[in-house]
């Protein structure tokens, strides 16, 4: 990320109250942020789209909520505890330590994640990289593992444990008990919304790398056999997806392609074409957000992460942190965790559907939370001539309406009460705001993203209408007030101003 756009990002986000580092008053450590009121709201709602979305894809499909913290032999199957380790470098001279893809990245054009080690000590000795700190020279890079250790109770039944690195685990442990609760079904989806910890050595980009965050992970369990099928592939199969294979790569391209071409020419099977396309509807129907900011990239070889068969990363374009972004992934996990934890448990994972006895595989669609919030944040931001302009997807702005009394007197702020009360009733969430001009009010709930402004008039007294002003046209119109929920709720579906009402000169 450039520093300079990155401190502008969080100076906004401070003043303005969306997030900022966790205990900073006694000396912040990287890679904790805590969300603030607006920060807050934006996640709360980015996270019930997910769910409603994702949720409602199957009837089989539940969201649970797990431990975060789990015994060493959950990690021991899911070979976390061997594999998940990142590349570390020391400074001979200050003992800092570093990441060491990142040393190499930071001074060469590229793309180094995933490289092997031997690969890595030959680009730092050829291109004589040194410490960024003191400029000291570096030691052999080495691995380290990520997972935060924990010792979990005392005397003889202590036990070792870690807090979890990924929400999916708690899905894979709790799997049977789920399959026989609801009454063996396959697909079975089990949804988790939940904190993931990793020890990351060189935290960045604000809510980008970070040592605790929120993930949002589906994980659908199915039947291996029908891989190359899905009941509803004929629904997406014209549906055009941006990828980004790994081929692509030298020529910096994306392909249009659809559904059914990413099957017949990338040899991907139609079950996960399938959830390449809702995600991609996810971003850009669902969320609204601009296509060309959005793309597939495929990760093969050593990149993918040690679970996966198919991995694509689902990235958004953000400037702050020099280009297209992971901010989710679309992962083929196979049996491997299944089947580990089978191994160590001792437990069988298998099923038996109709007298086929088999471990379910698993597609899992992975999304990180403040990945995606920081995404929602930097997208948003605009600096018009007259205004700075936070656009977010109305569904997720932080609320959904500011109220204005246009005077404080006549009446006003007491009719603009009552039509608070209802709307919350209606299950909205309002900022009621009496002070200053209504221009000033306007740009206040502009700058910090909220989707329109509702303002009670003397005209309101005469014929119970108020003005609706949506917040990226400026235009309004007149709404009945006993019509304003349900014109609200056209209005944050994405329904123009100008289908809800006549457009005022
Ligand atoms: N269960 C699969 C899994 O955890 P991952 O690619 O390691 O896969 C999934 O992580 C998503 O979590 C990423 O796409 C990213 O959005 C987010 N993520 C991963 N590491 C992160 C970190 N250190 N800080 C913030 N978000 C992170």
């Amino acid at each position: 990320m450039t520093r300079d756009r990155s401190d502008k990002l969080l100076d906004i986000a401070k003043r303005r109250g969306f997030f900022w580092q966790a205990s900073a008053i006694h000396g912040a450590i990287a890679g904790f942020y805590d969300y603030a009121h607006l920060g807050a709201a934006l996640k709360r709602k980015w996270e019930n789209e997910w769910r409603n979305y994702f949720l409602s894809l199957d009837d089989n499909y539940y969201e649970i909520a797990v431990s975060q913290i789990m015994p060493e032999e959950v990690f021991r199957a899911s070979g976390h505890l061997e594999s998940f380790t990142d590349p570390i470098i020391q400074c001979k001279q200050c003992k800092t330590i570093h990441r060491a893809d990142h040393v190499i990245s930071d001074k060469l054009d590229g793309h180094f994640e995933g490289i092997s080690l031997e690969k890595m000590n030959e680009l730092i000795k050829k291109h004589k990289l040194v410490c960024d700190k003191c400029g000291g020279d570096l030691a052999e890079v080495g691995i380290l593992n990520m997972m935060f250790p924990l010792e979990i109770g005392t005397g003889k039944l202590r036990r070792t444990g870690y807090l979890s690195p990924e929400t999916a685990q708690g899905a894979y442990i709790n799997f049977k008990y789920e399959f026989e609760a609801l009454r063996r079904k396959l697909p079975l989806g089990l949804a988790i919304i939940g904190k993931a910890f990793r020890n990351e050595i060189s935290p960045r980009n604000l809510l980008i790398r970070m040592r605790e965050f929120t993930q949002a992970e589906l994980q659908i369990f199915f039947d291996p056999d029908t891989i190359t099928e899905h009941p509803d592939f004929e629904s997406v199969k014209d549906y055009k997806l941006r990828m980004f294979p790994a081929k692509n790569r030298e020529a910096n391209r994306i392909d249009d392609m659809t559904c059914q071409e990413v099957v017949d020419r990338l040899g991907i099977p139609r079950f996960y074409a399938y959830h390449l396309a809702v995600i991609q509807k996810f971003y850009l129907e669902h969320l609204g957000l601009p296509r060309e900011k959005f793309r597939y990239k495929e990760l093969h070889g050593d990149e993918k992460a040690f679970y996966n068969k198919y991995h694509w990363d689902i990235e958004l374009y953000l400037p702050s942190v020099g280009g297209f972004t992971e901010v989710a992934g679309c992962h083929y996990r196979t049996d491997h965790d299944l089947g580990g934890h089978q191994k160590v448990s001792g437990q069988s994972m298998e099923v038996n559907m109709e007298g086929k006895k088999f471990v379910p595989h698993v597609q899992e669609l992975s999304f990180g939370v403040d990945r995606n919030i920081l995404a929602l944040f930097e997208l948003a931001l605009e600096q018009e001539k007259e205004r700075v302009v936070m656009r977010f997807p109305r569904k997720v702005s932080p609320f959904d309406a500011g109220l204005f009394p246009l005077v404080n007197k006549d009446g006003l702020p007491e009719r603009t009460r009552n039509i608070q009360a209802a709307l919350k009733k209606a299950g909205f969430q309002v900022f009621y705001d009496a002070s200053g001009s209504i221009g000033r009010r306007y740009r206040r709930i502009d700058e910090v993203g909220i989707a329109c402004g509702i303002t009670v008039d003397h005209q309101t007294l005469e014929d119970d209408t108020v003005t609706l002003r949506d917040r990226d046209s400026m235009k309004q119109i007149r709404v009945k007030v006993e019509e304003l929920p349900k014109v609200m709720d056209d209005f944050l579906n994405g329904k123009g101003l100008e289908h809800l009402g006549v457009v005022i000169k």
